[in-house]
């Protein structure tokens, strides 16, 4: 037997938030999808997802939302802790948690690349790790995980939406989201670290790894 999450207001206002962060995400990975087939096509979607993004009250808006969202999901994790039963439930945890840690690195990351190394965080930002040994062995399981525990977080949600008037509906939504995250993640991570194309990394982004 799942048990459901409890305290639902604070779940709530998570729900809320998360609806209006899924806006950039979207836009997100399908700058990533539109990475697949080129390094140039990547940089290119950017740079017009950038002029949506990019607007000084977007971004602010977008990081508040995002630290409401770790600080609320950890506070969720930390309270439910003892009472939690239940794969879902373990699962949806173990995925929010990961990406509470994934999300806090990633905008630190973007933010001193930007401010502190004067770098343009395009696509050859988020390469660049790859081709900086022995980075590549963090970046890989990072990055991936990243996605993958995007859509099985989200597949989590959907699968408590549907639990109580058609269960089966909800698990098959929990494991294509899955499925779609894993392939997705996996084709992010082979485009990033020139296994789909080749890549060109200038030496001042591999400066700041010290090489
Ligand atoms: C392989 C996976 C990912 C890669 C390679 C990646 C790469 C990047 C890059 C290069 C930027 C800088 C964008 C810019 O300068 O315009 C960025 C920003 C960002 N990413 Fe990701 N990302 C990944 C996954 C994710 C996921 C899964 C999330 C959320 C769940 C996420 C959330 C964000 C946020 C919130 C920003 C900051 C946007 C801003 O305010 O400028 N990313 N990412």
């Amino acid at each position: 037997m799942e048990d459901l999450p409890a305290r639902p207001r604070l779940r709530g206002l998570h729900r809320a938030s998360a609806l209006f962060i899924g806006l950039f995400v979207l836009l997100h990975m399908a700058n990533h999808l539109a990475g697949l087939s080129g390094q140039e096509t990547h940089i290119a979607f950017m740079a017009e997802a950038r002029q949506l993004y990019r607007q000084p009250f977007v971004e602010v808006a977008l990081v508040c939302l995002i630290l409401w969202q770790v600080g609320s999901g950890l506070t969720m994790l930390v309270r439910g802790w003892a009472r939690r039963t239940g794969t879902v439930a373990w699962l949806q945890s173990a995925s929010g948690g990961y990406l509470a840690f994934f999300l806090v690195n990633h905008i630190g990351a973007v933010i001193a690349g930007r401010t502190v190394f004067g770098l343009d965080t395009d696509f050859r930002f988020a390469a660049a790790g790859f081709f900086a040994p022995p980075w590549h062995w963090f970046f890989a399981p990072y990055y991936f995980l990243g996605v993958l525990s995007l859509f099985v977080h989200v597949g989590c949600a959907a699968y408590w939406s549907s639990l109580a008037s058609r269960p089966a509906l909800g698990t098959a939504l929990l494991g294509g989201a899955a499925g779609v995250g894993a392939l997705l993640a996996a084709l992010i991570v082979m485009a990033l670290s020139g296994a789909l194309y080749p890549v060109a990394i200038p030496p001042h982004y591999l400066a700041t790894y010290g090489q």
